[in-house]
């Protein structure tokens, strides 16, 4: 207790967070999260009962984690936040095995106390084999509250994978306006009503827009920028594990396996350490006071509103060979 009590003070502002990441990525819309967030002892409680199970428990709580199940994808979004037309094949991740999801899982549920929204992310995450054997893994697993699932609805599940994801939400990222390209949306809205999967269609209802990428160069900036930019990144709450290392966000992954940049330290690898040490490294990955790679980050010409999905006609990859995946 004496040693959480030391890591209190870094862990104030993740622990402060916490509610405000389930608020921003609430997408399913949970009232208890809204009406706490709402209001300023709401707020306070919440707090409280975070810092609480951090003393008593000595390990962080994960607000939101995507696993990045694989980075081939079907389609090539111009504006893809997770940069995925900029992967090569040799930077490309491979659809992820079961054996390794449960390696991962295992190793990084031994040092959290708990992840409130865990998510499977891409790519595509459809493409992977094993999915379906994944998904009811987590599902099995306490620790994790609220699993979803995010596809571009090119692929139609298995009756296996319908089956795994009985109890799990489904995001369909709405591309139905592109033309060209071959969707299965409507009939994927059909079949998880059929089957009684929650679905989350916030692009269809909201209907949505992409907005275009940040630029990401090197520049000497003194610390107060890249502490504000991190501060109101609001992708920073993003966490993603991809290939055993735990991000901030998917642009920090493109930096490190397609640029190369220097990761200053700002990764945790859970694949090379043992499970105490993890606990430790967890902790002090949320308690940086700023994150340093964040200075390649440039959003001065971003702008919103471009049409979601649109298709870049310059192939910087090869197209992925499409594995089976969870098709039928
Ligand atoms: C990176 S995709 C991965 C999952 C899957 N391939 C898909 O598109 O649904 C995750 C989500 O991010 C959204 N997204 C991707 N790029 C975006 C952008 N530039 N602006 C806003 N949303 C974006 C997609 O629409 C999708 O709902
Ligand atoms: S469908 Fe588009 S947004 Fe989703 S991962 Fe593929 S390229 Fe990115
Ligand atoms: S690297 Fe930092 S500034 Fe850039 S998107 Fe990720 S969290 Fe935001």
């Amino acid at each position: 207790m004496l040693r959480e009590l030391k890591q209190l003070k870094g862990m104030k502002r993740h622990l402060k967070e916490t509610l405000f990441t389930l608020h921003f990525v609430n997408i399913f819309k949970y009232k208890s999260v809204d009406f706490l967030e709402k209001r300023k002892w709401g707020k306070r409680l919440y707090y409280n009962k975070e810092r609480l199970r951090f003393l008593l428990t000595g390990k962080v709580s994960i607000p939101f984690l995507s696993y990045f199940v694989t980075s081939r994808c079907t389609l090539n979004c111009t504006y893809c936040n997770a940069f995925m037309p900029s992967y090569t094949k040799d930077t490309h991740l491979l659809p992820v095995s079961f054996e390794q999801f449960k390696e991962d899982m295992d190793k990084l549920l031994k040092s959290v106390d708990k992840i409130h929204v865990f998510q499977f992310i891409g790519g595509e995450p459809f493409l992977a084999k094993d999915l379906s054997k994944m998904i009811k893994y987590a599902k099995s697993k306490k620790q994790i509250e609220t699993i979803y699932v995010t596809t571009n609805a090119t692929i139609k599940p298995s009756e296996k994978l319908l089956d795994s994801l009985k109890g799990v939400y489904v995001q369909l990222s709405d591309y139905r306006h592109i033309k060209g390209i071959k969707l299965y949306y409507d009939e994927l809205k059909e079949l998880f009503n059929k089957h009684k999967i929650n679905m989350c269609l916030y692009e269809e209802e909201n209907d949505s827009t992409f907005y275009t990428l940040q630029e990401i160069y090197e520049k000497e900036e003194d610390r107060k920028t890249i502490e504000d930019r991190n501060i109101y990144c609001l992708t920073r709450r993003c966490n993603h594990l991809c290939d055993g290392k735990l991000y901030l966000c998917p642009t920090q992954i493109h930096m490190d396996r397609n640029l190369k940049l220097d990761m200053y330290d700002n990764v945790v690898d859970i694949r090379s350490c043992n499970s105490n040490e993890l606990t430790q490294k967890l902790i002090d990955f949320y308690s940086l006071p700023y994150y340093k790679v964040c200075r390649y980050c440039h959003f001065e010409n971003v702008k919103r509103g471009q049409p979601r999905g649109e298709q870049t006609i310059i192939h910087i990859s090869q197209p992925p060979e499409i594995a089976g995946g969870g098709a039928v």
